[in-house]
């Protein structure tokens, strides 16, 4: 699943690179000398956060947009059918902020994926790709004190929260991500006659992410019955759902425009982890160097981020992420493998998904054979 090299290899390159003076790169004592010295971006998110842009939730503004909606309550949640996706309740708002407010910089890389299906994956090999100059010293990478969605902010909740602040705070280029499907992104970012920005989209097996989902909502409330989150699933009345709109819609703006989205899949990342770093890199502009090639940068990276790696550090054993919903941080790891819903489905209700997902994807190059 991931590469074998050691994490040595990132040290190493790092020392060619500044040997050969490939790029500048510095040696941090601290995280916080890390910083002051790192002018530009991406840095961690957290580390540029010093909680002075107090909330101001997007409810207060468009409070009475959001009752007026269609609504459901579904697995412990409260949806709301906002042009044509159920999204929760205390996210419409900020969304409405997000697509009419949001100022995206030519630079900026948004993280795009439907929950589960390897967004803290993404944000770490993101992470660990652009700023794999910035850390030469492998032991103070961020990556091995923070859990990967304190390094990369969640935009969905910023903008819920109206601490959009935040975001003019960090250095270019940013990195950062949604769950929003594309065609709710702001025009400022998706529209064909603006400067926009890139977006990079994972998306997964739908009957994995179930699982993965139904394990993370237990979490939450261990009685949730997998058989009622699937029947959501296949209705499409699904948090950001119906799922299968979300990926269509990344995978058509990837065809339409893919100077400006690129699409992954999760089991594709599984396989060759390092061809698809290297696409990444070269998506965001940053492709690796022949040198860097050499001293092994694309398995440094695949290492740092690889999931045995990260489930093992302390950092995300313990405490929890995000702001409404706070998680367990070691809720995000748990598999991290394809096909684990032989384990959870019978084949009756795997078919069931296939056949509908399928049938929302024909005329697609996404419907299988
Ligand atoms: P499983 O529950 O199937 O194990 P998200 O990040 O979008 O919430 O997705 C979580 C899923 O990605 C979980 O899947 C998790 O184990 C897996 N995952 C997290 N980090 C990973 C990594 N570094 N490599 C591979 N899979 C990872």
């Amino acid at each position: 699943m991931s590469g074998s090299v050691s994490l040595r290899s990132l040290e190493h390159t790092a020392l060619l690179c500044s040997r050969r003076r490939v790029r500048t790169v510095s040696l941090f004592p601290s995280p916080m000398a890390a910083m002051a010295s790192n002018t530009s971006g991406p840095v961690p998110f957290t580390d540029v956060d010093d909680g002075t842009v107090p909330k101001r939730p997007a409810k207060e503004e468009f409070g009475g947009l959001v009752a007026a909606l269609p609504r459901k309550h579904q697995a412990g949640l409260e949806l709301r059918l906002y042009q044509g996706f159920w999204l929760p309740d205390h996210w419409v708002a900020g969304t409405v902020v997000f697509q009419r407010r949001f100022a995206p910089r030519p630079d900026d890389v948004i993280l795009a994926s439907y929950p589960k299906c390897g967004t803290t994956w993404l944000k770490a090999l993101a992470f660990a790709t652009m700023t794999r100059d910035a850390y030469p010293a492998p032991a103070q990478h961020p990556l091995l004190r923070l859990n990967p969605h304190d390094c990369i902010p969640f935009l969905d909740e910023i903008f819920a929260d109206g601490q959009e602040a935040k975001l003019e705070k960090l250095p270019s280029p940013r990195l950062m991500n949604t769950h929003m499907p594309h065609t709710l992104l702001p025009e400022s970012v998706t529209g064909a006659a603006v400067a926009g920005c890139k977006v990079v989209y994972i998306c997964r097996d739908p009957k994995d992410m179930v699982v993965s989902l139904w394990h993370f909502l237990r979490r939450r409330q261990p009685e949730l019955p997998f058989a009622e989150l699937f029947e959501h699933v296949c209705d499409g009345a699904v948090a950001v759902g119906p799922i299968w709109d979300h990926v269509l819609s990344y995978w058509r703006a990837s065809l339409a425009r893919p100077d400006r989205v690129l699409f992954l899949r999760y089991e594709e990342l599984l396989q060759d982890t390092g061809k698809h770093v290297r696409k990444l890199a070269e998506f965001m502009g940053r492709p690796f160097s022949p040198a860097e090639e050499g001293a092994g940068a694309v398995e440094g990276v695949v290492e740092l981020c690889s999931f045995e790696k990260m489930k093992g550090l302390e950092v995300n054993k313990k405490g929890s992420a995000g702001a409404y919903h706070a998680m367990p941080r070691d809720s995000f790891f748990r598999k991290g493998v394809a096909g684990d819903w032989v384990n959870h489905m019978t084949p009756e209700m795997a078919t069931r998904l296939d056949e509908v997902v399928r049938d929302k994807f024909r005329g697609t190059a996404l419907a299988a054979p």
